[in-house]
């Protein structure tokens, strides 16, 4: 068995969580909105058409903002398109995902179920077909009380100010699939141009630039510098986005493969300090991880759908039903945005409902919980406070694509008044379970309360609306003494350890 010392001491505090760590996204695109969150005439729905099912899950994960509406869909958004009477919303093409838009959810809409939902919305403009001028509008309609045309606008509609806080400019605007796509230059200008002008109508909201759609971008890097050297005095945050995957059926590699996102945010770290220096700015620029997930799983179908089934309304798109070691990856993840956290200030796990999501909805049915669920939900409701650094003396193995992979990955949470603390813990061997000593430091009076895992001999096992496969197991097979825990982490498995102060 692997023997892992994982050694917390209370003066190694990394930084105050950004509760917006745990934020999610939903993007009008296949079945998130519709059928997704909103869904007159189904028995679960409410007086609006959000259905309460949906609603129920969303709070339990606690998400505290959702970005929203897209992704590569708000690249040929037309806002206007979604607000006001029925008779004014126009049906539109998205030509991101090929299906056909309501524009029966729209602003108004989505602003009141965040409410219902207890989050925040994260807003985005598109600069992909239009800019700056659009921006504005769009920000005046949303957030002011003016006595000018979009701000009265929205007073007819029967709206008071949305009051969104957190806005990005454009999405992925490198990639070559997204419409409207620009150089780095070209794009650095118009999001400090928009920016600028948006702070302009409204100093308190805060701003995040797109970063590269994924560090394997052949500009990755050098976009970020050029982004930032014309953005940086107006923007507060650049966006980095991952997806992981696991074509080859490798869950070694899989699990070795989430390292990556110490590499993508160091180094885009870096370069935000590296333009601050090249200024001398007193402002730091921050990192807003707005996409992250699993997602592989529906790819091929997905294209295929597009080309042969194109121009549907809420196709069934993007629906990976997610596995057991696909909930590991993405604790794998959760952990590192912790231990980055004094640079992530915001993450996104994308997507929330139906598309890429924790929670799926059935037309006729029910909605229930996917195996990447649980590692978010824990996360979000005991990784909220200050992130505590784990020295962790572990192993490491090499995998065939990936060497000196670390056995455990740990990093622990001290609750925000001071008297829960929690360790969250990868045992990534696949095959060997890993005996673990967690040593606390400067936790006098702290005990064990509870020791939560996902623990599965099959990885490829997944839930569904019938069956919940994979739940976590409440463990208490465990010795304490003088400050000393000692468990066994099973092969494969997420565990989520809460100490508690007498
Ligand atoms: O989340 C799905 C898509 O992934 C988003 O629309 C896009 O931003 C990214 O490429």
């Amino acid at each position: 068995m692997a023997v892992t010392s994982i050694d917390i001491n209370r003066d190694n505090k990394i930084s105050d969580i950004d509760d917006r760590l745990y934020g999610s996204f939903i993007e009008h695109l296949g079945r998130a909105v519709y059928e997704g969150i909103y869904q007159p005439g189904h028995p679960s729905a409410d007086e609006d058409g959000f259905r309460k099912d949906v609603l129920e899950l969303v709070k339990e994960l606690n998400v505290p903002v959702v970005r929203y509406p897209g992704g590569n869909y708000v690249s040929n958004f037309f806002w206007e398109d979604s607000v006001g009477p029925e008779e004014t919303r126009r049906t539109r093409l998205d030509l991101a995902w090929r299906t056909t838009e309501p524009n029966e959810v729209g602003i108004s809409e989505f602003a009141r179920w965040a409410r219902k939902a207890g989050t925040a919305v994260m807003m985005a403009v598109n600069l992909g077909t239009r800019g700056t001028a659009d921006a504005l509008n769009f920000l005046e309609y949303c957030n002011l009380d003016t006595d000018s045309y979009y701000a009265s606008l929205r007073r007819r509609h029967g709206d008071k100010p949305f009051n969104i806080k957190l806005w990005c400019m454009g999405n992925e605007m490198d990639g070559p699939w997204q419409v409207g796509q620009k150089t780095a230059y070209e794009y650095g200008r118009l999001a400090r141009e928009t920016a600028k002008a948006m702070k302009m109508m409204d100093d308190t909201i805060e701003c995040v630039a797109c970063g590269s759609a994924h560090i394997n971008m052949p500009t990755f890097g050098t976009w970020e510098k050029e982004v930032l050297e014309q953005a940086y005095d107006y923007i507060d945050y650049i966006s980095c986005h991952q997806y992981f995957e696991n074509k080859s059926g490798n869950t070694d590699d899989f699990f070795a493969s989430v390292d990556i996102l110490d590499r993508f945010i160091d180094t885009v770290a870096a370069i935000c300090d590296e333009v601050k220096r090249s200024k001398n700015s007193d402002k730091t620029v921050n990192i807003s991880f707005d996409e992250w997930n699993c997602w592989y799983h529906t790819l091929d179908q997905d294209d295929e759908r597009m080309k042969k089934e194109p121009w549907g309304i809420a196709p069934h798109l993007l629906e990976d039903n997610y596995t057991f070691e696909d909930a590991i990856v993405n604790g794998l993840a959760l952990i590192k945005f912790i231990k980055h956290s004094d640079r992530v200030k915001i993450a996104c796990l994308a997507q929330l409902v139906n598309v890429i999501a924790p929670i799926m909805t059935d037309k006729d049915g029910g909605a229930w919980k996917q195996t990447i669920f649980y590692p978010f939900l824990h996360a979000s409701v005991y990784g909220r406070g200050s992130a505590i650094r784990c020295n962790v003396t572990t192993g490491t193995h090499d995998t065939a694509g990936y060497k000196d992979v670390t056995d455990i990955e740990a990093v622990s949470v001290l609750s925000k008044d001071g008297t829960q603390l929690t360790v969250f813990a990868v045992n990534r061997l696949t095959g060997e379970d890993a005996e673990a000593q967690v040593n606390l430091a400067g936790f006098d009076g702290f005990r064990p309360l509870s020791w939560l895992a996902l623990e599965s001999d099959d990885m490829l096992v997944s839930n569904s609306a019938e069956e919940q496969k994979v739940v976590p197991v409440s463990k208490s097979c465990y010795e304490f003494n003088g400050g000393t825990l000692k468990a066994t982490f099973k092969a494969a498995s997420w565990n989520v350890i809460i100490f508690r102060k007498d």
